[in-house]
């Protein structure tokens, strides 16, 4: 237990203040030593990652932040058990080596593997809930381990029960079934435009890669919009009438020409609007600056910190996109990143 540790270096954004106390957990055990002696001394708890989709109060936080670091990986077959601080593309770049697939499309993407069923992570025509057979969890209450099945972790869209409620479970591990000598899933329009139908998963690695970095969205230490959060907001779902009203509008208004313009995917009995679409169009120019935060010059939905900000700054941006985009469409724009606060330990 350290006192007063900076959290900043721990966030891709680099923003926030310290840890109060602070422990790297590299075990289960240590993560259960960690909240029993928080317990004791009355201290409040929260749980930190690998700091990539998270943001980190200005004035820090109370109490004890515990870091869950813990390494390990099994093996059988193809049903492999992580442990939830392995790199995420350490695991993904394994599982292509193996000739698993399932992950192929994950690529690039930052962080821990303890926190890619918490907003269930996707991108490019995969997310884990379709791989994950089971979370190892631990109650920080009675501090007993627990399986959940796949059915009982309620994925959604950028969502889970760990999402929705960050205290009733930590986790500690993830299993994953792949496929053994499985083809790629290449169903993303935007993936089926750069590489073949029957690309390897080692292809499908690397186009995702390439494209996620053309948008600034893999960690590059030159790269002037590395400072992020990836998605800072989540696409928003709407009516069917919400969005004919929307297009139609655009259209009058002479933002697009046609509906095809209009970037939009139907999921069941909803729209799916792309927020970066809604952003730009609300007059949020890719790479704008507002103090020492902006834009990406390359996705206009990654808010970038650019050296010496603050939260506040940050999330006073966010706010007035947020506005902005309300004003403009009439549409809500939810936080993606995780707000760093602790979770509820009696
Ligand atoms: N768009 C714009 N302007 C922009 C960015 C995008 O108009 O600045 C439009 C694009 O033209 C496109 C549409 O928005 O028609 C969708 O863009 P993109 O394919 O880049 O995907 P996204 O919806 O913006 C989501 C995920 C990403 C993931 C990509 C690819 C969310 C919140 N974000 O972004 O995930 O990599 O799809 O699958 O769902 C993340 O969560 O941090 C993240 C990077």
């Amino acid at each position: 237990m350290k006192p007063n540790v900076p959290l900043a270096p721990m966030t891709t954004l680099e923003l926030g203040g310290p840890a109060e106390w602070f422990l790297d957990a590299t075990s289960t055990e240590e993560l259960i030593a960690g909240l029993r002696w928080a317990a004791e001394q009355g201290h409040d708890v929260s749980i930190l990652g690998g700091g990539s989709n998270l943001v980190v109060p200005d004035e820090g936080v109370r109490g004890l932040v515990i870091r869950l670091s813990s390494r390990g990986i099994e093996v059988d077959g193809a049903r492999v058990r992580v442990e939830a601080g392995e790199d995420w593309d350490a695991f993904v770049a394994r599982s292509i080596d193996e000739g698993w697939a399932g992950l192929e499309c994950l690529s690039g993407i930052p962080g821990y593997v303890g926190a890619s069923p918490v907003q269930n992570v996707g991108a490019y025509g995969q997310d884990v809930s379709e791989t994950i057979v089971e979370v190892g969890v631990l109650d920080p209450r009675t501090l007993q381990r627990h399986a959940l099945r796949n059915d009982e972790c309620a994925f959604a869209y950028r969502d889970s029960r760990f999402k929705r409620n960050p205290s009733e479970w930590i986790v500690v591990d993830v299993t994953f079934e792949l496929r053994a000598g499985g083809a790629p899933t290449i169903r993303y329009a935007e993936l089926q435009q750069c590489i073949g139908p029957n690309a390897s998963l080692a292809q499908t690695r690397d186009t995702v890669i390439a494209l996620r970095r053309r948008k600034s969205m893999v960690i590059d230490a030159d790269d002037p919009n590395r400072r992020c959060a990836g998605s800072f907001f989540t696409n928003p779902f709407v009516t069917p009438e919400q969005a004919s009203k929307l297009v139609a509008d655009s259209i009058a208004e002479g933002l697009v020409q046609d509906e095809s313009q209009v970037p939009r995917w139907i999921e069941g009995e909803r729209v799916k609007l792309a927020a970066g679409w809604l952003i730009e169009r609300a007059g949020f120019e890719k790479g704008m600056r507002r103090g020492h935060v902006g834009l990406s010059t390359a996705h206009a939905l990654a808010l970038v910190h650019h050296g010496g900000g603050t939260t506040t700054e940050l999330l006073a941006f966010a706010d007035a996109i947020r506005a902005g985009v309300r004003e403009r469409f009439g549409v809500d724009l939810e936080r993606e990143p995780r707000l760093l606060e602790p979770i509820r330990t009696a």
